[in-house]
C-alpha cells in the first residue's frame, strides 16, 4: 500500500455511519493490529460495536456522531515504551483504514472512559481509542469547527539543526507535520546535529508519548529507516 497518499489523504472523521464495516476491510486491519500486537507485546483490540460510549448525552455530545466500531488500545502496564507502541501501531492502522476509504479517529479525552467496555486484565493498561468506520458527508457540528481552525506549525517549528539538512530529512518533517496529535499541539520535536536524528517530546501531557510514537512512524515512512524505541531516541536509516 501507499503510506506517503494515505499520510496526504488522512484527516480526524468525527462523524460516522454507525454501521459495521465491510468483512474484507476488517480483516486487514485485524491482521495489521495481529502483527503490531505481537511485534510489540501490546494488547490492542477492535471492538465492533463501541457506540455505548460515544452516543449518550455527556463527554462526546455535538463532536462525535454515528460512532460505532472502535480499535481499544491497551497494553502491559509495566512496559516504558507502552504508549509510543501504542502511538506507532495505531497509527498504521490508521493508515491502512484510509487507504481502505475508512474514516478514524484517535480519541483520548471526549468520551466515557469509564464505560466497561474498556475493562482490562489485571497488569494492563487502556490509554485511548481510535474511532473507526464508514464516513458521513455531513460532519459534526464541533467536528466542523475543529477541521476548520486547524492550522499546522510551519515546517521550520518542528526541528533544530546544527547545518543545512538532507532533502529526505525534509520529506520526514513534512509527513510529520501532517500527524495527527492530541490537542493539535505538534509538540514532537526533530534534531539533526552531527548529521545525528532524534525525535523527543517533553513527556508534560498524558498523551505525548502516544503523539512520540505517531510522528516517528510518519517520519521513518517518509525518510526510509527506522527509530529505536524511547524518548530522544536516534533515527538509523
Ligand atoms: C493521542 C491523541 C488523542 C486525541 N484525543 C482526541 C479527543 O479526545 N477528541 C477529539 O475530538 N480529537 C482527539 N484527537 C484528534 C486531534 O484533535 C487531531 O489529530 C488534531 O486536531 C489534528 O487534526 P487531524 O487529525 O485532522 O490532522 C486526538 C489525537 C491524538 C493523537
Amino acid at each position: 500500500m501507499d503510506y506517503l497518499k494515505a499520510i496526504e489523504k488522512r484527516v480526524s472523521t468525527r462523524n460516522y455511519l454507525g454501521i459495521g464495516i465491510d468483512k474484507e476491510k476488517l480483516s486487514v486491519l485485524t491482521d495489521e493490529i495481529d502483527d503490531g500486537n505481537k511485534k510489540f507485546g501490546l494488547s490492542i483490540s477492535f471492538l465492533e460495536d463501541g457506540s455505548n460510549a460515544f452516543n449518550t448525552f455527556g463527554k462526546s455530545y455535538g463532536m462525535f456522531k454515528g460512532v460505532r466500531s472502535l480499535i481499544v488500545m491497551k497494553g502491559p502496564q509495566n512496559d516504558i515504551h507502552l504508549k509510543e507502541k501504542l502511538g506507532y501501531v495505531g497509527e498504521k492502522v490508521i493508515l491502512k483504514a484510509t487507504s481502505l476509504g475508512l474514516g478514524t479517529c484517535w480519541v483520548g479525552g471526549s468520551f466515557e472512559r469509564q464505560n466497561p467496555i474498556f475493562a482490562v486484565s489485571e497488569g494492563e493498561e487502556f490509554v485511548c481509542v481510535i474511532t473507526i468506520g464508514i464516513v458521513a458527508e455531513k460532519k459534526s457540528l464541533i467536528g466542523n469547527v475543529i477541521n476548520k481552525i486547524k492550522r499546522p506549525k510551519a515546517i521550520e517549528a518542528f526541528y533544530t539543526s546544527d547545518n543545512a539538512v538532507p532533502d529526505w530529512f525534509i520529506a520526514g518533517i513534512n509527513a510529520v507535520q501532517k500527524a495527527p496529535s492530541a490537542r493539535n499541539s505538534q509538540k514532537v520535536q526533530f534534531s539533526y546535529n552531527d548529521c545525528i536524528v532524534r525525535a523527543s517530546v517533553p513527556d508534560s501531557y498524558r498523551f505525548d508519548l502516544v503523539d512520540l510514537g505517531i510522528a516517528k512512524l510518519h517520519f521513518e515512512l517518509a525518510a526510509g529507516g527506522s527509530f529505536s524505541l524511547g524518548n530522544n531516541s536516534k533515527f538509523q536509516r
